[in-house]
């Protein structure tokens, strides 16, 4: 079967396609043959090897896939061949087909296409995980979502919009404004044009936030966390900024200094929390995992919430999706389709 292997960190070109044996599954396991990918910021970062919880190389990136299930092992009692599954794991999606443990192949959503069911999984699971499980939403919060206008971004808009909150957002540009109004949001910032702290006191006259979904590090961290109101929560799910160069002493200090870090005193000062949170933790414990699935996919079906997919390449044109990411012009999620008849 062809799979997208990564033989060494660094750039694009490094992406190459290979033929490699197809995987057996094991007991507990399903193969399914895969006909889209959903693209990740965290494989950007794992292809320039500053992802913490990568394999050793080389290997397969790509931790979701959408597709049908065509072959099984023992002791997997919940799932048939032909069933249309969403894959979630930390590596091993660019590919015709991939083996995930059976928890790890989730019932496809009936009334999604092929594209929104791989676009769902691990940004809107992020997004719930973040808002509901570590901050605790209220629908009385009002919300900011740094990113608003990426994966993670636009499913975190359009839950806490859902759930009755005030949501604000801040975004690269202006095409990217256009792209979370359309969301329904209630205030959306161009930090490149405006110093996004001031702007969202003024939009919220002269306060604070509840809520903030922080993915990026950094001053942007800092500032976000002198927004939050008394029993304001803040939950850090991605460093987007950190780009260490290994051997390279100013980039070590720029990253540690990006780093997210707090001081106990000022929170306790303020009254406000801080929270972080990783999917990957979701994979070990497939009945936690089980309970935000299925809190979640009953929200979504409830409020008719659907994935916003901005950008479909072929599987031969990674390279070009992976660019597309890095270059942070893309909007809503980006999937690689696969021709795999
Ligand atoms: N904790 C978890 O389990 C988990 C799971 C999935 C994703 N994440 C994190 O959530 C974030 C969003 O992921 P995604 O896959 O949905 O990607 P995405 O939001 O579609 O793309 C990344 C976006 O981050 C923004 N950004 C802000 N500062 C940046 C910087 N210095 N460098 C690069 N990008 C920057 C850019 O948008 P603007 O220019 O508009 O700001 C860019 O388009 C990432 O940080 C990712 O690591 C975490």
């Amino acid at each position: 079967m062809k799979a997208i292997v990564l033989r060494k960190h660094g750039n694009v070109e490094n992406l190459q396609i290979r033929e490699i044996a197809e995987p057996q599954p094991g007991s507990g396991e399903v193969r399914v043959k895969l006909q889209a990918i959903g693209l990740n910021y965290a494989e950007i970062q794992s292809r320039k090897g500053l992802y913490g919880w990568a394999p050793k190389l080389p290997y397969v990136l790509g931790m979701e896939g959408f597709g049908q299930i065509d072959a099984i092992g023992e002791d997997v009692e919940n799932h048939s061949v032909g069933d249309h599954v969403i894959t979630v794991a930390q590596f091993g999606a660019y590919a015709e087909k991939i083996v995930v443990p059976k928890t790890q192949a989730l019932p496809a959503i009936t009334y999604y296409s092929v594209t929104e069911n791989v676009a769902f999984a691990v940004q809107y699971m992020t997004a719930w995980v973040g808002l509901f499980e570590v901050c605790r939403l209220k629908p009385t919060d009002t919300v900011l979502i740094q990113a608003a206008a990426g994966g993670v971004g636009t499913a975190a808009v359009q839950l806490a919009k859902a759930f009755g909150c005030r949501v604000f957002g801040t975004v690269g540009s202006d095409h990217k404004k256009t792209v979370v109004e359309n969301l329904g949001i209630d205030g959306v910032i161009n930090y490149r044009k405006q110093d996004f702290a001031a702007e969202m006191r003024r939009l919220n006259s002269g306060n604070g936030v509840d809520v903030v979904l922080e993915v990026v590090g950094g001053e942007v961290f800092r500032k976000s966390l002198a927004l939050l109101n008394p029993f304001g929560r803040l939950v850090v799910i991605g460093f987007a900024s950190l780009n260490l160069k290994k051997w390279n002493p100013v980039s070590i200090y720029r990253t540690l200094r990006a780093i997210p870090r707090v001081n106990i005193s000022k929170m306790a000062e303020r009254s406000y929390a801080v929270g972080a949170s990783h999917l990957g933790y979701l994979l070990k414990n497939p009945k936690l995992m089980q309970q935000v699935w299925t809190d979640l996919t009953d929200f979504v079906r409830k409020h008719n919430i659907r994935p916003v997919v901005g950008h479909s390449f072929k599987f031969d044109q990674m390279t070009a999706a992976h660019k597309l990411m890095e270059s942070r012009q893309s909007t809503g999620k980006i999937v690689v389709e696969i021709d795999n008849e």
